[in-house]
């Protein structure tokens, strides 16, 4: 996830310090707090004007100062970062990092820093292949040192070979899988069901509900760009499959449902049901398309295996996250559905409202924690509410780790 994390752009002395201005626009535009630190050099092929405009923050140069809270520049920069970039990243830069010379506020800066780094070197094919420079990048790779590039072509000194900066859509695209990496819900393995069940009456005709599959995918997509292995288990909805993915399950019936969820369980940290699971399905489907007889017609129903009460049951389990579909009662019959599942969380919402819950865009609901806890989410994208959800699981995430 870029919005909202902090990137340290560590701008140095060559003719592709201009391509930095669209790298650090790039992630300004993806919703990152970019802060740039320009060497000397790197000053006299763009100006820190230039990135103070593109980010919105202050640059800074080659001195080594104080900031507002007293705090040395190079240690609360370092620090407060999620992330590192040096582009373009010069031979001098690489070799002042491989041997631990710091004697400039960048250099100085990715001795206290500590990975994700990343960095793209930029510079002659000649100097690049030289075996300095390779020993130099050898040394920051097996240090955790991430680089992207260089690229073949023509180079601004008029060779043509390898040390060309990476397209800054690449380096973007590579410090968005660092962030991810890094994320709150790194590491974490989260299975997430979306979309309705369909219930056979025959071969033709199904029992199913209004889900669209727009809330679960959309907490799919966020535990992804938070860092998280995501299992997606969907029941039969219009959406493409989200990029990103540890596995995609297409399943039609509750039944289905249930088997792969409980199939793929293991290991994982979180099953959050979005999923509008049918209660009850037809006992005996018809083998052939029924056919009109009687004014009337009966439908024996049986009841499908619920799949989070299956799940609360066990006694190592996941962190339960449910969902509430009412049109009543919404927080005591949520707080019931929460306790009886044995849910760690339950997110209920009003489906007889107009324009939220199901098959809409925007959702409001209200988040209930077991132990008693109720936030309200007031109307918003379902994919704003992805992510109100999953901040709550981080914490619950994060307390039951320690
Ligand atoms: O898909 P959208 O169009 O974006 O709409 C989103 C949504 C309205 C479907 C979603 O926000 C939502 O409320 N999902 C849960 C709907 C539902 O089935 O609620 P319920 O109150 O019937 O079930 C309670 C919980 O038990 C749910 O987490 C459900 O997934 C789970 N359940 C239900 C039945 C069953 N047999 N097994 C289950 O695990």
């Amino acid at each position: 996830m870029v919005k909202g994390r902090r990137v340290l752009l560590g701008v140095t002395g060559s003719i592709a310090a201009y391509k930095a201005v669209e790298i650090a626009r790039g992630l300004v535009k993806k919703g990152a707090l970019v802060q740039t630190v320009m060497t000397a050099s790197a000053c006299r092929f763009v100006t820190p004007l230039t990135f103070a405009a593109v980010t919105g923050q202050p640059v800074f140069t080659n001195e080594i100062d104080f900031t507002e809270n007293g705090e040395m520049s190079h240690i609360s920069l370092a620090a407060q970062s999620d992330l590192v970039i040096v582009a373009p990243a010069t031979a001098n830069i690489i070799g002042k990092a491989a041997g631990g010379i710091a004697d400039d506020l960048l250099s100085t800066l990715l001795l206290v820093a500590r990975p994700p780094i990343l960095m793209a070197p930029a510079m002659n094919c000649r100097m690049y292949e030289h075996p300095a420079v390779q020993k130099n990048i050898e040394t920051l790779r097996t240090r955790g040192i991430e680089m992207e590039g260089p690229c073949s072509g023509d180079l601004a000194c008029g060779e043509e070979g390898s040390g060309r900066m990476a397209d800054p859509s690449d380096i973007i695209a590579r410090a968005e899988a660092m962030l991810a990496q890094s994320g709150d819900l790194a590491g974490r393995i989260i299975m997430v069901t979306a979309g309705p069940t369909r219930e056979p009456l025959d071969p033709v005709r199904f029992i199913s509900n209004r889900s669209s599959g727009k809330m679960g995918y959309a907490i799919a997509e966020a535990a992804v760009r938070r860092g998280a292995r995501v299992i997606l288990v969907s029941g039969p909805v219009s959406l493409p499959q989200p990029s990103g993915l540890e596995a995609y399950d297409t399943v039609t019936t509750a039944a289905e449902m249930h088997d792969a969820v409980m199939g793929r369980l293991g290991g994982a940290d979180a099953l959050i049901m979005a999923a509008a699971v049918s209660d009850y399905s037809p006992d005996q489907p018809a083998a052939k398309k029924i056919k009109k007889q009687d004014d009337t017609l009966a439908v024996t129903l049986q009841k499908n295996p619920d799949i989070l009460a299956e799940v609360g049951k066990r006694r190592k389990r996941p962190l339960l996250i449910g969902f509430a579909a009412e049109t009543e009662n919404l927080e005591k019959n949520a707080r019931e559905k929460c306790r009886s599942k044995k849910l760690d969380l339950i997110v209920a919402n009003d489906v007889s409202k107009p324009g939220i819950g199901f098959d809409s865009d925007d959702n409001e609901a209200l988040l209930l924690s077991a132990s008693g806890d109720a936030t309200p989410l007031p109307r918003m994208s379902k994919s704003r509410m992805a992510d109100a959800i999953l901040d709550k699981i981080a914490i619950l995430l994060q307390s039951t780790r320690s």
